[in-house]
Formats: C-alpha cells, sequence, structure tokens
C-alpha cells in the first residue's frame, strides 16, 4: 500500500513496499554511501526471501519514480533487524530516514515483533542521531567492524529499539 507524505521542505513523496524491482535502484543507492556496496543480485536474493521486507521512498509526479531512499529489514523469531538503510543525498534531511524507518516499525508493531535491532559505525553522526531519536538504544559494540578510508578501523554499535 503507498503511503504519501509531505516532506518537511513541503517536497511530495510516498512510500511503497520494496520488491525485486528495485533491486538495480536501490543498489545503485546503495554505492553512493557504501564502502562494499551490495550489488543488484544480493538485493534480488534478499527480496526474494519471505523474511526480508522494506520501503522505497520515491517523489511523486517524476515519470518513472526511481526511489531516491530506501530500507531493508528482516523479521525472523520475533525480533527485526534493519539490513540497511539509505536516503540520497539530495534528499537528505528532510525526514525521509524517519520515515523509511518508521514504516519498519509500524509493521514489526503490526506483526507483534518484540524488539528491533540495528549495527551502526560509531563515526556515523547522522545515523546515529536518527536512531536515538527513535528510541533506539546501545546494548553492544563490535570492536574494528568497519574499515573506512576516511576513519580506517571504527567500532560497530549494536542497538534495540523496544517494541513491546
Ligand atoms: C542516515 C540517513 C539514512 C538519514 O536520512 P535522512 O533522510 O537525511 O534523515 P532525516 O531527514 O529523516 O533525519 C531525521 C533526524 O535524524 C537526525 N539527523 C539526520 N541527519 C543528520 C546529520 N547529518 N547530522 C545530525 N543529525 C542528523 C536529525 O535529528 C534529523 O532531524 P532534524 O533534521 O529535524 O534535525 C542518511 O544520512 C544516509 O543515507 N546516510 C548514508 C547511509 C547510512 O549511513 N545509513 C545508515 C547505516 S547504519
Amino acid at each position: 500500500m503507498r503511503i504519501p507524505f509531505l516532506s518537511s521542505r513541503r517536497r511530495e513523496y510516498a512510500l511503497d513496499p520494496l520488491t525485486v524491482a528495485d533491486a538495480a535502484a536501490v543498489s545503485s543507492l546503495h554505492q553512493e554511501d557504501f564502502v562494499r556496496p551490495w550489488t543488484d543480485g544480493e538485493f534480488a536474493t534478499l527480496l526474494e526471501q519471505d523474511t526480508v521486507f522494506g520501503f522505497a521512498a520515491r517523489e511523486v509526479g517524476h515519470g518513472a519514480e526511481p526511489p531516491v531512499g530506501f530500507v531493508l529489514a528482516r523479521l525472523a523469531a520475533g525480533e527485526g533487524e534493519i539490513l540497511t538503510v539509505a536516503v540520497a543525498r539530495t534528499h537528505r534531511r528532510q525526514g525521509l530516514g524517519w520515515q523509511l524507518m518508521d514504516a519498519v516499525l509500524r509493521n514489526l508493531h503490526a506483526e507483534r515483533a518484540e524488539a528491533l535491532f540495528l549495527e551502526v559505525d560509531e563515526t556515523n553522526l547522522a545515523a546515529l542521531t536518527l536512531y536515538r531519536r527513535l528510541g533506539f538504544r546501545e546494548v553492544g559494540k563490535r570492536p574494528n567492524y568497519y574499515r573506512s578510508p576516511e576513519h580506517g578501523p571504527t567500532g560497530a554499535l549494536v542497538m534495540r529499539r523496544d517494541l513491546r
């Protein structure tokens, strides 16, 4: 089901469930920000799994409307996990990341999941701030988990958001 919303800059967007047809588009969005981007095939394989779901954010009224942001999550044994989330640079800071994460939280509530987990680079201020504002708290740390040209080896924070 399509969920329309107005961004904080009053641009019109909509969220749709992510499908295998979006694999190539989300793979190219993923390339913008991740040191080891996932291929079209990796996204397609994930999206074919029953436990995996996600949402795409599209700007409304722009022809073919390719996704400008997306989130991919998994629900297994009553626990959700964010696999990845990204918003195109030119569409950031107007609430799309929040809307995408909120759609996952609402979906998991409806499925009566207990909690949502994620891992985030400890130097990723934008994502950390977003997650903390959404009610995630740190429950663990994996030292030297990521490696970037900019920061070298950095730790991953494991975060949890209770859903009940
Ligand atoms: C993290 C990310 C998805 C956020 O997307 P976004 O659409 O820009 O986020 P939103 O506009 O919904 O931001 C919601 C809140 O998060 C916080 N936030 C977002 N970006 C921020 C930044 N650069 N610095 C500080 N706080 C930030 C703010 O509190 C913001 O609210 P505000 O704009 O009213 O202050 C985006 O920055 C991104 O794609 N980053 C690269 C990929 C990535 O790091 N993914 C996460 C991997 S774990």
